[in-house]
């Protein structure tokens, strides 16, 4: 692992690669940024968001926590959501949890690690709320991924009902909000099909995909 001396000089190394490929790359960029997606993940060292869409700097407006949570009333978050909408116009949020993620496991297990049991609750209040299908689920691995699924979920529903994004529809915006996972352990993105549009039914939408992660956590 690279210490800081160490990333230093990569980054010497790596912003002169881009400039031999693409001279005006850091001037264009310099000048304005214009990205059409939001991204909402976890501060999961092993989930970099433009790294495994494989875009370059300049196409991903990013927002991290742990666990990837919208929550309404973390002003941080928040304040990212409206910047990002009203000011950067951008077309697509996209919420992406993670497979193996240590926020949806210490919430699973309800143990006390501190302050961030706080910033979990929601979730843990989440999976209680769920406590039938998932305890349907016999598999331990597939059951803590159905929970990183519902996490998502639900950060896809608070996304929606926030002020910024329900102004944004009522004026016509093109925007979108989706909810993907992504698994560590092959570093493929699952799109769950919980797409929430200015024209969606979203509560059928939402409602759908929670039925359809649980059917498919207990057919495998
Ligand atoms: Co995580």
């Amino acid at each position: 692992m690279p210490d800081p001396a160490e990333m230093l000089a990569n980054n010497r190394l790596w912003a002169r690669d881009v400039v031999e490929r693409d001279p005006d790359f850091f001037h264009r960029l310099a000048e304005q940024q214009a990205p059409d997606c939001l991204w909402i993940g976890c501060s999961d060292s092993r989930v970099p968001a433009t790294q495994i869409v494989d875009v370059p700097p300049g196409e991903i407006f990013v927002h991290r926590n742990v666990a990837n949570q919208v929550i309404h009333s973390d002003l941080n978050c928040q304040s990212v959501i409206q910047f990002a909408v009203d000011v950067l116009v951008v077309k697509h949020i996209l919420i992406c949890g993670h497979y193996h993620c240590s926020g949806i496991a210490a919430a699973a297990e309800n143990e006390r690690h501190g302050l961030v049991d706080h910033w979990l609750r929601n979730l843990v209040d989440l999976f209680e709320s769920h406590r039938p299908m998932l305890d349907a689920v016999k598999d331990d691995k597939r059951r803590r991924q159905l929970q990183s699924e519902l996490g998502v979920i639900q950060q896809v529903s608070n996304v929606s009902t926030t002020t910024t994004v329900r102004d944004a529809w009522s004026r016509g915006q093109d925007l979108h909000i989706h909810g993907w996972v992504y698994d560590v352990a092959d570093g493929l993105v699952k799109d769950l099909k919980v797409t929430l549009g200015p024209d969606s039914d979203n509560a059928a939408v939402i409602n759908q995909a929670i039925r359809k992660a649980g059917e498919a956590a207990l057919k495998e």
